[in-house]
């Protein structure tokens, strides 16, 4: 069956055919038969250049030899306990040997869980209830994260889904990144009932923003006069610039970071971790309450501690020059097509904008969407797929050439010329 087939089966099982919403774009999606490197292949018989890479974990490039290698050796063993086993020492040792400010973690599936029980155990250790949380700030899918600011910048959020209580949304404010008067009046009219601020460092969820200099400086400033605790989200961020989370590269300690994507390797993970002394409070060791059938599995374990292995002995610079150099080539030819455009990047993610300026999420949320996606379309039929939403992050991983690189940005050159008629 091709992808409109399976889209019209897929559509009566799931909604709008899908099993998590962004990967749905019109008139439909594309159905992926198999992935490799660089490359994603659809049921069409078309080839992509893939710079979505499943949303980031796939840093190594799809299917990575060492990695499947490690997950079929590990299956022949078992694929669930239910009990510890090894796997999960190695592959959190690696991560504390490398995270400067991880001295204990916990495994969990998803970024959402990991997010999740931060929040659960920021309340529990401070005694405090309200979240301060960025707007744009993406922490997943559960009921504290999905939060909008309100009718006021300085008031409770609104729930940004039906279903999510108003009660819910009444202990989240919703902050502005790269705004610190907005932080400083959230502190003065909450400060002492502030649990904690959660944030990406970078923002990778309304495409890529950058924190301002000294932003993320000033938060974990603001916090710690406040007896407030800083979690970092680094699901997207975490080992993707270094062999660190990206709070080693800048230097700033949270109290509790959250990570995900890339330390599980291309199989489903989250982590949540920090100091010994606020982790001891997880359950059993302490009273925070956090569990999960498939938490630590060895299956993930494997999968994450060979993608992490390889990753350590990667040279970064390699991605980080690539992908510099592309961002320098769709500068280039949106400049030649006289497109006004922003491109926002840092490392080996970026996204590009049709906007004036784009360094918040007002000015984000102002972008042409509709010619981004437009864009996108057309890069399809030149081999090259770009996340369908301009809110996603591009990516680029240690499979991608140099030469992929250049045929990318004469696609970009192509696609752009088609729209622009
Ligand atoms: C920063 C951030 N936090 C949390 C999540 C949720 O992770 P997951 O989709 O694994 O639940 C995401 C997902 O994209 C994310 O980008």
């Amino acid at each position: 069956m091709g992808s409109k087939d399976l889209f019209q089966a897929g559509s009566s099982l799931f909604p709008m055919g899908v099993n998590s919403p962004v990967r749905y774009f019109r008139d439909y999606p594309f159905y992926v038969d198999h992935a490799r490197g660089s490359r994603i292949y659809d049921v069409d018989g078309n080839e992509y250049i893939d710079y979505c890479l499943a949303y980031g974990p796939s840093i190594l490039g799809h299917a990575d030899p060492d990695v499947v290698h490690a997950v079929i050796d590990q299956a022949e063993k078992g694929l669930i306990y239910g009990a510890p086993s090894e796997s999960e020492i190695r592959l959190g040792d690696l991560i504390r040997r490398s995270s400067r400010n991880i001295e204990m973690m916990r495994f969990a599936n998803s970024g959402t869980e990991a997010t999740m029980h931060a929040i659960r155990l920021a309340r529990a250790y401070t005694g405090r209830n309200i979240i301060v949380k960025m707007e744009g700030g993406f922490h997943g899918a559960h009921d504290y994260a999905l939060i909008k600011s309100g009718s006021g910048t300085l008031t409770f959020g609104s729930p940004s889904s039906p279903g999510v209580p108003e009660e819910v949304a009444r202990t989240v404010v919703v902050g502005r990144y790269n705004d610190e008067e907005n932080i400083k009046s959230i502190f003065n009219q909450y400060g002492n009932r502030i649990a904690a601020v959660i944030t990406e460092p970078i923002m990778g969820n309304v495409g890529v923003i950058l924190p301002d200099p000294g932003f993320i400086e000033f938060l974990r400033e603001i916090t710690e006069r406040n007896g407030s605790l800083l979690i970092f989200d680094e699901v997207i961020t975490g080992y993707r610039f270094a062999f660190s989370p990206y709070q080693d590269i800048i230097g700033i300690r949270p109290d509790l970071t959250t990570m995900g994507k890339i330390i599980g390797g291309g199989m489903p993970i989250g982590l949540f971790g920090g100091s010994s002394d606020i982790m001891k409070r997880v359950s059993p060791s302490g009273d925070v309450y956090q569990s999960g059938t498939f938490s630590g599995n060895p299956v993930t374990m494997a999968a994450g501690y060979a993608a992490l292995k390889k990753l350590q002995g990667m040279d970064y610079s390699s991605i980080i020059n690539r992908t510099k150099k592309l961002m320098e080539g769709i500068d280039e030819v949106l400049t030649k097509h006289r497109i006004r455009h922003v491109i926002n990047g840092y490392g080996t993610m970026f996204q590009f904008f049709f906007a004036n300026s784009a360094a918040n999420y007002d000015e984000v949320m102002k972008a042409d969407r509709d010619l981004y996606f437009r864009i996108f379309k057309a890069l399809m039929g030149h081999g090259v797929y770009i996340p369908p939403s301009q809110f996603e992050t591009n990516f680029v991983s240690f499979s991608h050439s140099d030469d992929d690189i250049e045929k990318t940005i004469e696609a970009l050159d192509a696609s752009v010329g088609e729209v622009m008629g």
